[in-house]
């Protein structure tokens, strides 16, 4: 049994991230997300309010389980007993920053491994930024986010 665990912000989760999940499911049986508490990342979604949408999203996917970690994703993995670490990757830019991650958790745990999935060209320039400031500034984000994460962007912006 293969476990992986894709760890994230998810602030909100997009259709980038659920285009890696979709394809992550083919090459493990069983796939964690999790979702980071960390308090030094300013997120406009409570901690709970993230959990509920990824869970809603991936509400059809019986092998998904999705949990939140608070210390370093190796410990994570460890904790989860996951076989890797699932990342996406967009740019260039974000090799630089993966590698160096990759590397450093490598120090910390030798026995961690990370798999890497190429995002489709079509979400390449997504981020969870991005969505919401589109969506800020009352563009149409339907083309990047599911609808249940559209309608809690919705509420935000009413309170
Ligand atoms: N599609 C669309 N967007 C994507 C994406 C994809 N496939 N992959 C990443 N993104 C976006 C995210 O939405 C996020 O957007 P934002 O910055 O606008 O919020 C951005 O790209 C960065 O995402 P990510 O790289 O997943 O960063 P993160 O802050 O969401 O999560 C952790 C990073 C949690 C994996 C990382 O900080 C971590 O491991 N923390 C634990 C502490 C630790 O171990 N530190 C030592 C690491 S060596």
């Amino acid at each position: 049994m293969k476990v992986g665990i894709y760890p994230g912000s998810f602030d909100p989760v997009t259709f980038g991230h659920l285009d890696i999940i979709k394809r992550a499911t083919k090459i493990f049986d069983k796939i964690i997300i999790i979702v980071a508490n960390n308090p030094m990342k300013n997120t406009l979604f409570s901690i709970d309010e993230r959990i509920e949408l990824v869970k809603e999203v991936l509400k059809d996917y019986p092998m998904i389980e999705v949990e939140t970690f608070s210390g370093l994703t190796v410990d994570c993995a460890k904790k989860f007993s996951a076989d890797a670490i699932i990342r996406g990757l967009r740019m260039v830019t974000d090799f630089e920053f993966e590698f160096q991650m990759n590397l450093a958790n490598k120090v910390m745990n030798v026995d961690v491994e990370t798999v890497f999935l190429m995002t489709k060209v079509e979400n390449s320039y997504i981020s969870s930024s991005l969505v919401k400031e589109i969506h800020q500034l009352e563009g149409d984000i339907s083309k990047f986010v599911p609808e249940c994460v559209k309608k809690a962007l919705d509420e935000k912006s009413l309170r």
